[in-house]
């Protein structure tokens, strides 16, 4: 039977802190929350934007809403329901949502069987293999569900990906505030915000090409040579509003959760989707590749950890590191709970 009860400020902050493991734009975890008289409410944190690099503030939104999917898994996880309203207040754009909460007798759909991603899922910049055949046929429900839609590319337009990237590289490359930006939010392993430099590729492995954003050199080794046979998917979005941005965000940590649950190693990838010119040929690809949405807003490498597979049969790739775990800020900097 379904009873309505009143979340502990206990459970809800608990469930925030699982959020805050959600992927987010460098690592700058851009979002603050607020409980009050058991309402709790998800801002974007504009003091941690990337102006340069993201001047819509399009990535910050969908990194809060892969938090937003985030707390809904943890908080199914313990029989909440959260009722959630998005973009509830037009006089305050910042407030992304509000979340109110009904308690259930029984676990909702495979929620519960996410929850013991949360805290395994990473992003992985090494290469990998490709994912078996039909992997990824089942993630693109878990996108639908939030008003996106994910296409797989085709392999096929790999030329025309390769120019987006070389597009995108060369407008970053000759930009020195987009370099401080990226600089700025490349920190040392163990920082609470950041992308730790253990989890970046030393000079020796980084490679400018369609799966990598180029950072720092950091200190993660990949064996010399190794390529990358990665699927690369697509999520879209009918319109570009910030609800589209925040419903991607919450489609794609449904899909990465997923892959992790199926054991797919993943990568966010957003430098083609971010510079308009690639925006446009990731666009036309995209539709060559059978989508019907027109808004790119982000991309996912996805397959199979070659690193893992070596580990599990006993062989370890020479040079090859495990990249190191990003950091979080702790709940008491990011929750406000009000008396
Ligand atoms: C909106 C968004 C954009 C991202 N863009 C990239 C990217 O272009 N390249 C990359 O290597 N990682 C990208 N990431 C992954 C983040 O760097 C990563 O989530 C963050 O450093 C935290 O690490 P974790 O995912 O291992 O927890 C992106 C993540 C999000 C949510």
């Amino acid at each position: 039977m379904v009873h309505y009860a009143s979340a502990d400020a206990e459970t809800i902050s608990s469930a925030v802190s699982y959020a805050c493991l959600a992927p987010s734009v460098h690592n700058i975890q851009p979002w603050s929350w607020r409980l009050r008289r058991g309402e709790l409410s998800l801002y974007v944190d504009r003091r941690r934007s990337i102006p340069i690099e993201d001047p819509s503030g399009r990535q910050l939104f969908i990194s809060c809403g892969a938090a937003l999917h985030h707390l809904r898994v943890a908080l199914e996880h313990n029989l909440l329901e959260p009722i959630v309203a998005t973009l509830p207040d037009h006089t305050d754009p910042d407030l992304l949502a509000s979340i109110t909460f009904r308690g259930r007798a029984e676990p909702i759909g495979s929620s519960a069987a996410l929850f013991s991603t949360l805290e395994r899922r990473r992003t992985d910049r090494r290469p990998f293999d490709p994912p078996r055949a039909g992997a990824l046929t089942g993630l693109a429900v878990n996108a639908r569900e939030f008003e996106a839609s994910m296409t797989v590319i085709v392999r096929r337009y790999g030329a025309m990906l390769d120019k987006a990237s070389r597009i995108a590289a060369q407008e970053h490359r000759s930009d020195t505030a987009y370099w401080n930006e990226l600089e700025a939010w490349t920190t040392p392993d163990g920082a609470e915000s950041g992308v730790p430099l253990g989890a970046l590729p030393d000079a020796l492995s980084s490679h400018e090409d369609v799966s990598a954003r180029a950072f720092p050199s950091g200190h993660l080794k990949i064996q010399r040579g190794a390529r990358d046979n990665a699927a690369l998917v697509l999520l879209s979005t009918a319109s570009d509003t910030p609800k589209d941005w925040l419903n991607a965000g919450q489609a794609l940590s449904s899909v990465l959760l997923h892959a992790t649950a199926s054991h797919l190693a993943t990568c966010p990838l957003t430098h083609l989707t971010e510079v308009e010119a690639s925006r446009e040929i990731v666009r036309d690809v995209a539709c060559r590749s059978g989508e019907t949405f027109q808004n790119p807003q982000i991309m996912i490498r996805i397959g199979l950890s070659s690193h893992s597979a070596d580990t599990a049969s006993g062989q370890v790739q020479l040079g090859a590191t495990e990249p190191v775990v990003s950091g979080r800020r702790t709940v008491e900097e990011v929750l406000t709970v009000v008396p």
